[in-house]
C-alpha cells in the first residue's frame, strides 16, 4: 500500500495544540473542508469555545489532554477512536517556546520544552503509529519550525527540540512507508500567534495563523515530506545555513542583533 494524503472519508482529523494559534486556525480550515476534527490541548474551556463556535461544514470536537501524560494520551486516542472512528490524519502541533538566556539558563525551562515538544509528540506517535500501521493507512504531520534549520539566539531548547522533530519525522517517513502511512514535517517561519507575544526577536515575513493554516492544509493534500512557509523566508534561511558554519552563524548573529557586546 503506497502512502497517500487522507480525505475526510478516511477517518477523523486530530489536531493537538488546537486551543489557540496555528492549531485552532487549522482545525477551522480542515472542518471547512468537510473533516470531523478533534482538537486537543490542556485548556478544556478554550477547546469547547472553539468547538461550539464552529458553524458551517464539518465538525470540531473538543478532547482535552496534557501531552506530557503519556498514559493520558494513549487513553485519549483510544477514546477518540471509540467515539468518532479511526484517526485518519493527525497533526501533532502542540508546542511551547521558552526563551533560554545563556547568561542565566533555567534547567526547568529546558526540561519543560523537551517534555512538551519532544516527549509529548513521542507520546502521540506511540499511540498513533501502531494503530495506523495495523490499518495500513493514515497520515501524520509533525509541526517543527524553521528554527530547526540551524542555530538562533535564545532558542537552544526550542531549536534543539524542533530539529529533533525533523529527524523523528524523517525516520518515520522511511519506516511508515511500507505500512501505507504518510509522515510529513511542517517547518513554519514566524506566525502571528499568542506564542509570539513574549518573543522579542525581529520577525521578518510573519504570516497570520489563518495564512499558516491555509499553507498547511494545502501541504497536507500533497505527499511531500516538508511543508514550509513563507518560502521566501524559509528557503533564504536554508540557503544561509547551507553555508559553512563560520559564515552562517556569524550572519545570523549579525541579523538578530547578537553581534553587540554584552553589557
Ligand atoms: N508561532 C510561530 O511563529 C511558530 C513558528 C514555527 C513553529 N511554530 C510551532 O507551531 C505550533 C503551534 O504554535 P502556536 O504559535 O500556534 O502556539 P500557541 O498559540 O501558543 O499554541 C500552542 C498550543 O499547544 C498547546 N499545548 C501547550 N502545552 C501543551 C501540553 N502540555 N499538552 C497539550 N497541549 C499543549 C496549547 O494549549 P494549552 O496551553 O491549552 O495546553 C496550545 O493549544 C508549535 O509547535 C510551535 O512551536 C510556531
Amino acid at each position: 500500500m503506497t502512502p497517500r494524503a487522507m480525505k475526510p472519508s478516511d477517518g477523523v482529523a486530530w489536531v493537538t495544540g488546537g486551543s489557540s494559534g496555528i492549531g485552532a486556525a487549522l482545525a477551522k480550515r480542515l472542518a471547512g473542508q468537510g473533516w470531523t476534527v478533534v482538537i486537543s490541548a490542556r485548556s478544556a474551556d478554550k477547546l469547547e469555545t472553539i468547538a461550539a463556535g464552529h458553524s458551517g461544514k464539518g465538525h470540531i470536537i473538543a478532547h482535552a489532554v496534557d501531552l506530557t501524560d503519556a498514559k493520558g494520551v494513549e487513553d485519549a486516542v483510544k477514546a477518540i477512536e471509540a467515539a468518532h472512528g479511526p484517526i485518519g490524519l493527525a497533526v501533532l502541533n502542540a508546542g511551547i517556546y521558552l526563551s533560554i538566556n545563556a547568561e542565566n539558563p533555567s534547567f526547568e525551562d529546558y526540561k519543560k520544552t523537551f517534555d512538551v515538544n519532544l516527549s509529548g509528540t513521542a507520546a502521540c506517535l506511540c499511540a498513533l503509529t501502531p494503530r495506523m500501521s495495523a490499518r495500513r493507512t493514515g497520515q501524520i504531520a509533525i509541526v517543527s519550525s524553521a528554527t530547526s534549520f540551524g542555530g538562533m539566539p535564545t532558542s537552544s531548547a526550542y531549536g534543539a527540540s524542533k530539529a529533533a522533530l525533523v529527524n523523528m519525522a524523517a525516520c518515520l517517513r522511511i519506516e511508515l512507508h511500507r505500512y501505507g502511512v504518510l509522515c510529513q514535517v511542517i517547518t513554519p517561519g514566524f506566525v502571528e500567534t499568542p506564542a509570539q507575544d513574549d518573543n522579542a526577536f525581529p520577525k521578518p515575513f510573519m504570516v497570520s495563523a489563518e495564512t499558516a493554516a491555509k499553507r498547511i492544509a494545502s501541504g497536507l493534500r500533497s505527499k511531500r515530506f516538508e511543508i514550509t512557509f513563507p518560502r521566501r523566508f524559509t528557503w533564504a534561511l536554508k540557503a544561509i545555513y547551507a553555508l559553512p558554519y563560520g559564515w552562517s552563524l556569524g550572519l545570523v548573529r549579525k541579523q538578530t542583533g547578537w553581534d553587540k557586546p554584552a553589557n
